[in-house]
Parts: structure tokens; sequence; C-alpha cells
């Protein structure tokens, strides 16, 4: 967790869902159906980003439905990164992918700092194509300039959390996006 609002360390505060469940099911299921016809034939690897991803990334991959190799790096910012803006790899690519066609997926994409470094570690390995796919976006907080190739919304400069995304590392079971007041 990081970039935390003005809030406690255990409660986020009052929380109100924005996207609910059926809304990201039904976004999940358009976004697998256009991945799934642009990799169809394709030597398809996905590059998942530790931890926030996982509930995205377990929907996602189950409509899919192609048989893709399934990778995940766990990056972290540094203690105090906001100013920083550094990223830390906590554990890498273990995957070949030289001449592979990787999807990187992450749950939020924000100030692009983390996707930025996770497309530079994927670039590093040279794989034949490269795209990105998040399920939220700020874009009015990018500090560096990325769009994503699928995004499941573009949402507003809110603290959010759940659907894997944490506050303080907690809240990521709830099944709906809920911004904190
Ligand atoms: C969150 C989120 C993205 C990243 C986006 O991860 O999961 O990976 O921030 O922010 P950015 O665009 O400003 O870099 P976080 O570092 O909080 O770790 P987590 O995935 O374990 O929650």
């Amino acid at each position: 967790m990081k970039k935390g609002p003005r809030i406690s360390e255990e409660h986020p505060g009052a929380l109100h869902p924005i996207i609910t469940g059926d809304r990201i099911a039904e976004r999940v299921a358009e976004l697998a159906t256009r991945i799934r016809s642009d990799y169809e034939g394709k030597d398809f690897t996905i590059v998942a980003v530790m931890k926030g991803a996982i509930f995205f990334l377990v929907d996602l991959l189950r409509r899919i439905d192609l048989p893709a190799r399934l990778d995940v790096v766990h990056v972290s910012s540094y203690a105090g990164a906001e100013s920083s803006g550094a990223v830390e790899v906590l554990s890498g690519i273990t995957l070949d992918i030289r001449n592979r066609d990787v999807l990187i997926v992450d749950d939020i994409l924000d100030t692009g700092l983390t996707l930025r470094r996770v497309i530079d570690e994927v670039n590093d390995r040279n794989p034949r194509s490269l795209k990105t796919c998040v399920l939220l976006s700020k874009r009015r907080r990018r500090e560096v300039e990325i769009q994503p190739d699928y995004c499941g919304f573009e949402i507003a400069d809110r603290y959010v959390v759940g659907y894997g995304l944490d506050h303080n590392d907690r809240y990521r079971h709830l099944p709906y996006v809920a911004a904190a007041e």
C-alpha cells in the first residue's frame, strides 16, 4: 500500500462501492473477448504484477481461455517512494519470454511508475510483442506517459480499495471497487 490519504492505519474510512462486482464481471468478460481474439494462435505469456492484480488476473485469465503461460513479478515502491519514484523488483520474471507475445496485467495504473518499471523488465528480455492491460486507470495522476492497450475503467483521482486493491494490505477481498472518504 502506498499513496494513502490522511486516513487511519487500520481503516480507510467509510467505503462507497463505485464499481459493482457485476459491472466488473461484465467488463472483464469484454476485455477477455478482445484479448482472446488478439492473441489466439500466438505464443501468449501473461506477466502479472503482484499483489494487487491477483483477483483481476484470475477472473480475466479464466475468461480468456487460451493456453497462456503465466508469470508474476512482485514489485514495490521504496519507502517514501512518492517523492523518489523508485520501484524495487522484489521478485522478477522467471519464464523465458524472448520472442514471445507478452501481456502485462495489473490492477491499477496510477502514476505509471510501476508499469514503466515492469515494461522495462519485459523489454530487457526482447519479447516479440508487448501490451498492457489494467482494470483501472487514473489518467490525471500519470507521471510517466503510458497508455494501456486494454483498460477496464477510467476513474477519478479517488482513493480506492477492493478487488485486489488494498489499504495497508487489507480490503483486497472486497468483491467490488470502493472509494474511501
Ligand atoms: C499498486 C498497484 C499498481 C501500482 C500502481 O501496487 O497494484 O501495481 O500501485 O501505481 P503507480 O502507477 O503509481 O506505480 P502497490 O505498490 O500498492 O502494491 P500491491 O500491488 O501489492 O498493492
